[in-house]
């Protein structure tokens, strides 16, 4: 497994990352064969948030650290918080003081971990006070409670706003991305074109990634929508198909070791945070960490569910 320094941190972290929201669904074997086949990948990056499963995501990963304590000092944790669901009292988005610093506690409660490595803001709120952001970081920092921070779902423009007043790097925004999803990198390459295959709703976010060493990581790298699922052999999606088809020939490798590669080719500081529960998933798209895409590779997946270049 290829591993990068992160960026503003002493961590070495794997390219591919073990996203857990899907975890409630595994018996608590099944689940700690899975953590176990990702340490054995080389994957030490761990995503989590406090609303993934209803909270019982935490939970499940936390009960698996409890009974192998051990595991924790080979392993990376990040998680997330500031979105309220209606069972909470949401919706809405919460960055207060008060509730950063509780959720952060909860966090590290329920997944017996001791600390987070890395605390998140899940998306914008149009109330943030970043005053009341920074408060919240010093605090979990100075009680060793969170190492770093960074967001998800942030603007540049938001990121850049925040950043003058948290004392901390923010060192990683995530994204969604995948060949389907790629509106940050279409808003480049469609710039200043009048038709609608020119969209400008990533706020250059790749260029402010590189311009700052901020690591990218990428949500639902197989997902094309919530409605369609995955990509992956989905008729929908067929001429990508075609393309991953010819490249996992190539490398043999699975095609979501292509997907994955895809992303990882960028030239930010990128991270891709599978999201399957499946051991043998993991392992087939952990191959796509050393793969390294031709330029005219990575522009045959891109341009094949897209627009042609202008
Ligand atoms: N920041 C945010 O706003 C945000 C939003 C959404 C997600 N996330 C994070 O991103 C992570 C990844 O998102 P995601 O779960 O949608 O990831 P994904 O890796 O795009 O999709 C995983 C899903 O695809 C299925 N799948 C089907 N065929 C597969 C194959 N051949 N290989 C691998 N998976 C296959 C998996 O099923 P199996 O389990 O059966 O393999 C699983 O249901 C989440 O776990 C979470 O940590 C963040």
């Amino acid at each position: 497994m290829k591993t990068f320094n992160l960026p503003h941190t002493d961590l070495n972290v794997s390219t591919i990352s073990l996203g857990c929201m899907r975890i409630s669904s595994l018996s608590e074997d099944k689940l700690e064969e899975l953590i176990r086949c990702a340490l054995d990948l080389g994957i030490n990056y761990f995503d989590h948030a406090d609303i993934y499963g209803k909270g019982e995501c935490e939970t499940a990963f936390g009960n698996v650290l409890k009974k192998n304590p051990d595991l924790r000092k080979q392993m990376i944790i990040q998680s997330k918080c500031d979105i309220v669901t209606v069972d909470h009292g949401g919706p809405r988005y919460d960055t207060g003081k008060d509730y950063i610093i509780a959720q952060a506690k909860q966090s590290i409660e329920k997944l017996h971990c001791g600390y987070l490595d890395v605390l998140l803001l899940h998306r914008p709120d149009p109330l943030m006070d970043p005053k009341e952001v920074a408060e919240a970081f010093n605090e979990l920092r100075s009680q060793k409670l969170v190492r770093f921070f960074g967001v998800s779902n942030f603007p540049a423009s938001k990121m850049r706003m925040l950043q003058k007043y948290v004392s901390q790097d923010l060192i990683i925004n995530q994204i969604q991305l995948s060949p389907v999803h790629a509106l940050a990198v279409d808003e480049g390459v469609y710039f200043n074109m009048t038709d609608h295959h020119a969209p400008s709703r990533a706020d250059q976010i790749l260029d402010y990634a590189l311009e700052n060493d901020i690591c990218l990581q990428a949500w639902c790298p197989l997902q094309a929508s919530w409605e369609d699922g995955t990509f992956l052999n989905n008729p929908k999606y067929s001429a990508l198909n075609e393309v991953m088809d010819q490249l996992a020939v190539k490398y043999d490798v699975a095609k979501s070791a292509i997907a994955a590669a895809w992303i990882l080719r960028l030239p930010a500081k990128m991270q891709v945070i599978a999201g399957t529960t499946s051991p043998a998933h993991l392992k087939e798209m952990a191959a796509g960490a050393d793969i390294e895409l031709t330029r005219q590779e990575w522009y045959a997946l891109y341009t094949a569910e897209h627009h042609p270049l202008p």
